[in-house]
């Protein structure tokens, strides 16, 4: 490689004051220096730190980095101590590898196909009208993130796993709890285990009374209670904070561009291409772990067998390598293939879902506000720190001519 490795001492808990759409500074750096760097841990662990395009495609498609949970380290910022970490419970298949992880997998793909999701569109639709005709009632200023991008993909995941209506509300505030990276470890611990209880007690209703949806679905095969509360976590968790930041980071970065926003305005054609140029620009799946089962040789270095590999998918979809002019949010980008969505076995299975519902909602919330604007300066836009998993906007406050 000919190039002198670079250490990351430590990682930034938030942007670059004035840039919040772009990965924090000390990675982009590092990823000047080569892609792959030295990451010390807060607890003493010596990992590595993955940046480059090529790289994080390498180590996501090679079964030699395991998604295992008891051997990771418990957060790349955060030092917890020497608490042991047990293994994923049943079910939780985005921390398992093969043959459990397809044993998980397998009989949910066919129920996110593109096929099955383009039919979900109408009542994604309906939806988010009935959440435009809200945020209009109201009248502006109103929090986007609480009146449209948070409670569109909560509906969604509810409805298509099967959540009963009235038990939504609470739901979502605790797994907001779990996920958001705020409040202590043990309202979180808590926000959890009422999780646990609640999807136990939906998993018995099922068995006892199916109805149409996934999780009713799933009750006639051999899963077992306990696996089928932990697929339902992961779908769950995974499938709505995600989407969620998508859609008010992506209207945040808009209203900043308005060139752009100008064009995704003249040109619904341009809607798709937009979605994904929001995903690789914005990344809000920011960073992943795995750790070497081997030594593996990767871009020049060795990682030794043990050691636990940061996965950096921000600053992959901003390598200059791989795209052009990676720092700028162009919505008739031709070049593809962004990792928003991961790579290799546990790329994001719900990822047509989130397409489906980016689709529709970024174009009908621009349509029916065409003079949209923050209700306050952008620098007092409330960002989530790194250390939360999942990057977005705490609040967004909008307004509009009415
Ligand atoms: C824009 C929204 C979304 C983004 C950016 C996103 C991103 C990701 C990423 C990066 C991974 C790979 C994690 C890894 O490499 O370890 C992943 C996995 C996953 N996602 Fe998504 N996701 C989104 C929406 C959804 C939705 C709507 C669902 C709903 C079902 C979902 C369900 C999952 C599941 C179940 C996995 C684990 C797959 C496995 O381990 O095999 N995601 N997602």
């Amino acid at each position: 490689m000919g190039e002198s490795l670079h250490t990351v001492t430590t990682l930034p808990t938030a942007r670059q004051p004035g840039c919040p759409f772009d990965p924090p500074a000390e990675l982009v750096d590092a990823r000047r220096h080569g892609p792959i760097s030295r990451y010390p841990f807060p607890d003493g662990h010596q990992g590595w730190l993955i940046t480059g395009y090529d790289l994080v495609r390498s180590v996501l498609a090679d079964s030699r980095f395991s998604s295992r949970k008891e051997l990771m380290r418990h957060h790349p910022l955060i030092d917890y101590g020497d608490i042991e970490v047990p293994p994923a419970p049943p079910g939780e298949f985005l921390l398992m590898d093969e043959p459990q992880h397809s044993r998980y997998r397998k009989p949910l793909v066919g129920r996110f196909t593109v096929r099955r999701m383009r039919q979900l569109t109408e009542r994604v639709e309906q939806i988010t009208a009935d959440h435009l005709d809200a945020m209009e009632k109201a009248g502006p200023p109103v929090d986007l993130v609480t009146a449209f991008a948070k409670p569109i993909p909560v509906i969604v995941i509810c409805e298509l796993l099967g959540v009963p209506y009235e038990d939504r509300g609470s739901f979502q505030d605790q797994i907001d709890s779990f996920l958001g990276g705020e409040g202590s470890e043990e309202e979180q611990i808590a926000a959890y285990t009422a999780t646990q209880h609640y999807l136990a007690e939906l998993v018995a209703a099922k068995r006892a009374n199916p109805t149409d949806d996934v999780l009713s679905d799933l009750t006639d095969s051999d899963l077992t209670d306990e696996e089928l509360r932990g697929i339902s976590l992961i779908l769950l968790a995974a499938g709505f904070d995600t989407t969620a930041n998508m859609l008010a980071l992506g209207t945040f970065a808009l209203l900043r561009n308005p060139a752009q926003l100008a064009a995704l305005r003249a040109d619904p054609a341009l809607t798709d291409r937009a979605v994904e140029e929001l995903l690789r620009y914005l990344s809000v799946a920011k960073t992943f772990m795995r750790t070497a089962l081997e030594d593996v040789e990767l871009g020049g270095q060795t990682v030794e067998a043990g050691t636990t590999v940061i996965v950096s998918y921000n600053t992959a979809n901003r390598d200059p390598e791989r795209f052009a002019d990676p720092h700028v949010l162009d919505l008739q980008r031709q070049d593809g293939g962004h990792l928003a969505f991961g790579h290799g076995i546990h790329q994001c299975l719900g990822q047509q879902l989130a397409r489906v519902e980016m689709r529709v909602a970024f174009p009908a919330l621009l349509n029916r506000f065409p003079t949209l604007r923050l209700a306050v300066p952008a620098e007092e836009v409330g960002l989530r720190p790194e250390t939360a998993d999942i990057y977005g906007v705490k609040s967004l406050p909008v307004a509009w001519d009415v």
